[in-house]
């Protein structure tokens, strides 16, 4: 690291308390500062670049200052940056809540913004339970959330959430929630028994305590923080089916999966199914602002619609409908009609899976999957603490990953060129032999 490098990274050590991170173990291995970033890459002060491959946690799709988004920032900022969403409206979230609407599936009119993807969840959490108790029906107190499942890191999140090592510590404020079979094979198990199995606990739980339950909370597809674990479009359509006739709604968690990760401009496309609330984040803004949003139906939305205020969702947060990252919201999905991003994806996809191949040769690689523009695999003979070595070893050797347990997995931002992408698995290769 360069001086300037070194000083920023013990500066940070000083003041920044980071995210998701053991301080102490920085002592050895300090963060790395970085001082700009351009596309795919990240450039640390001695010029050194590293490959972007997680996309800055899942957010970043079309590079880093990225030249239509940046224009799109300037322009708004020149208008209007920011101003309370109760009692006003701007152009910005109004044409980006029509556009939401439109692109997402069918009958999701209303949306509701707010700031992380956490957020969106402790919405439609919120929002399902309030609409109940506002049709009378007050015992629907909980929610069926799945194993393995991921939705933020607030209470309410976390208590939808089934990740032993963010859950733990803060186990006695958690609400005990019923978790069911995830449908995603794990360690080599076969698909369709899990898919199966996790089909018939959904059933069986919905035939014995849909009058307590408001909601079934899903990650449809993937689920990301929980290892990348994959499943098939046909658990989504018929927990769509289930949950209707039960009366429960069905939370469509699309913050990592929406925005074409998937393959799909919303993974929920793949089941040909509509949720009763789509959650969305990270991509929203192509990695620029935070933003998030829940699309709802026009029965949920009904529900609140009274002269009483206390019926009304009087949930906020201060920077709710920013017009900043609304702009830049916009700016992404012209991108994705202008350039075509999802048909072009698919193309991309099926590149990046030839071009994965050499991986699949590796001794130590187990399970490489892929959904979309999400690739991951296990890794053999991982050893303790694999993920920290084997990201402080890929860095090292330019390239950003961020390993999940002993679950390597690549969500490099769309741009990434096929050379790059082949960089990508050379490296990863390399650093396999090193940890
Ligand atoms: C599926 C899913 N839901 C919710 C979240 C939480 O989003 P945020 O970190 O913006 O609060 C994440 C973050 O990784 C996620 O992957």
């Amino acid at each position: 690291m360069t001086a300037d490098g070194a000083d920023w990274a013990r500066r940070s050590l000083g003041a920044v308390w980071h995210p998701c991170t053991q301080m102490k173990l920085h002592e050895h291995a300090p963060p790395l500062a970085i001082a700009r970033a351009a596309g795919p890459w990240l450039y640390d002060f001695a010029g050194n670049r590293y490959l972007d491959a997680v996309s800055s946690w899942w957010v970043n799709l079309f590079g880093h200052a990225n030249p239509r988004i940046d224009a799109a920032l300037a322009a708004q900022m020149r208008e209007l940056s920011h101003i309370m969403l109760a009692g006003f409206t701007h152009r910005p979230a109004v044409v980006l809540a029509e556009r939401l609407a439109a692109l997402a599936p069918p009958g999701l009119g209303h949306a509701f913004f707010a700031s992380d993807g956490a957020s969106a969840t402790e919405i439609a959490l919120k929002m399902s339970f309030h609409c109940w108790s506002n049709r009378g029906q007050r015992g629907k107190a909980r929610y069926a959330r799945l194993a393995g499942g991921y939705h933020g890191e607030t209470i309410g999140a976390l208590g939808v959430t089934d990740v032993a090592l963010f859950r733990e510590a803060y186990a006695p404020l958690l609400r005990d929630q019923p978790v069911l079979a995830s449908p995603a094979a794990r360690d080599g198990a076969d698909p369709q028994a899990a898919l199966d199995a996790a089909l018939a606990a959904l059933q069986a739980l919905l035939d014995e305590r849909d009058g307590e339950i408001a909601a079934l909370i899903v990650e449809p597809l993937v689920q990301g923080a929980g290892g990348m674990a994959m499943y098939a479009p046909r658990y989504l359509a018929r927990a769509r089916e289930l949950t209707a006739q039960h009366d429960v709604h069905l939370i469509a968690d699309e913050i990592m999966t929406g925005f074409g990760r998937t393959g799909t401009m919303f993974a929920c496309e793949q089941a040909a199914i509509s949720p009763d609330f789509l959650c969305l984040s990270k991509g929203i803004t192509g990695g620029y602002l935070p933003l998030s949003c829940v699309l709802t139906t026009d029965s949920v939305f009904e529900a609140f619609y009274a002269d009483d205020a206390a019926q009304g969702f009087l949930h906020s947060h201060s920077y709710t409908g920013n017009a900043l990252a609304c702009a830049a919201a916009l700016a992404v999905i012209d991108i994705f009609d202008e350039d075509r991003v999802i048909a072009a994806n698919r193309e991309r996809a099926s590149r990046w899976r030839a071009l994965a191949g050499p991986l699949v040769d590796h001794p130590r690689v187990r399970g490489l999957r892929q959904c979309g523009m999400i690739a991951a695999f296990e890794v053999d003979d991982a050893g303790p603490a694999f993920a920290r070595r084997f990201a402080s070893a890929a860095q090292e050797r330019g390239i950003v990953l961020r390993p999940i347990g002993d679950t390597v997995y690549f969500m490099p931002p769309y741009i990434v060129t096929d050379d790059e992408f082949a960089f990508l698995v050379e490296r990863t290769l390399l650093t396999l032999d090193a940890v």
